[in-house]
């Protein structure tokens, strides 16, 4: 699938599963509010860990998109806190609902400002066949993490390498030597592990 379909579905999904809790509240028996919040919390984290991940490192290289994936990176951090407040609070009481307001406003703008900006100039940045194999990637990362196999890693940010530019500056096939994850194999591909270790930015968009 390709990657702007898919992240598209994701934001869909978002809007839907705010618009039902922003609908439970009121509502006596605050259970089904929790169980969404949940599902929108694991839906946020999974969404902006795939951006950070596979995304944005590529964004960040490119003069054109820079800028709005610095932003993106700073509305995700401000995102987490947000989910990390109503995840801590009494379901009960207003607090709770300024809070989700809060969050339903910053993650509505955060949205459309990826869909208008930062999509909208990834044909500038990707090719076709490019963005179809970061979809796939995408696709088989959020299916592993999905399963619960490293939800950990969602939950605490862990970043990881982004792929190797090559000599024209654009991203390296996403499938070629790479792992389901992005990163070559150390045992069968040493060099190519060797560059993608080097030029891994962090989500910050510092160097290490
Ligand atoms: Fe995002
Ligand atoms: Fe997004």
């Amino acid at each position: 699938m390709d990657a702007l379909r898919l992240l598209q579905q994701d934001h869909e999904q978002a809007r839907a599963l705010m618009q039902r809790i922003k609908d439970e509240v009121g509502q006596t028996d605050s259970s089904a509010r929790l169980r969404l919040f949940r599902e929108l919390k694991d839906a946020l984290l999974l969404h902006a860990h795939l951006e950070e991940q596979h995304v944005y490192p590529i964004f960040q290289q490119s003069e054109l998109t820079r800028d709005s994936a610095r932003q993106a990176l700073e509305d995700h951090r401000t995102m987490r806190a947000l989910v990390d407040e109503l995840d801590a609070m009494p379901l009960a009481g207003f607090q709770w609902v300024a809070k989700l307001n809060e969050l339903y406003e910053t993650a509505t703008r955060h949205m459309t400002m990826e869909e208008v900006d930062v999509l909208n100039q990834a044909s500038e940045v990707l090719t076709g066949e490019e963005l179809e194999e970061l979809g796939t990637m995408l696709d088989v990362t959020k299916k592993e993490l999905q399963v619960g196999t490293d939800m950990k890693a969602v939950e605490s940010n862990e970043p990881s390498p982004s792929p190797p530019l090559d000599s024209g500056g654009s991203p390296k096939s996403f499938t070629d030597e790479t792992s389901t994850s992005g990163i070559p194999d150390p045992k069968t591909h040493p060099r190519q592990y060797k560059e993608a270790m080097k030029t891994y930015d962090t989500p910050d968009g510092n160097t290490k």
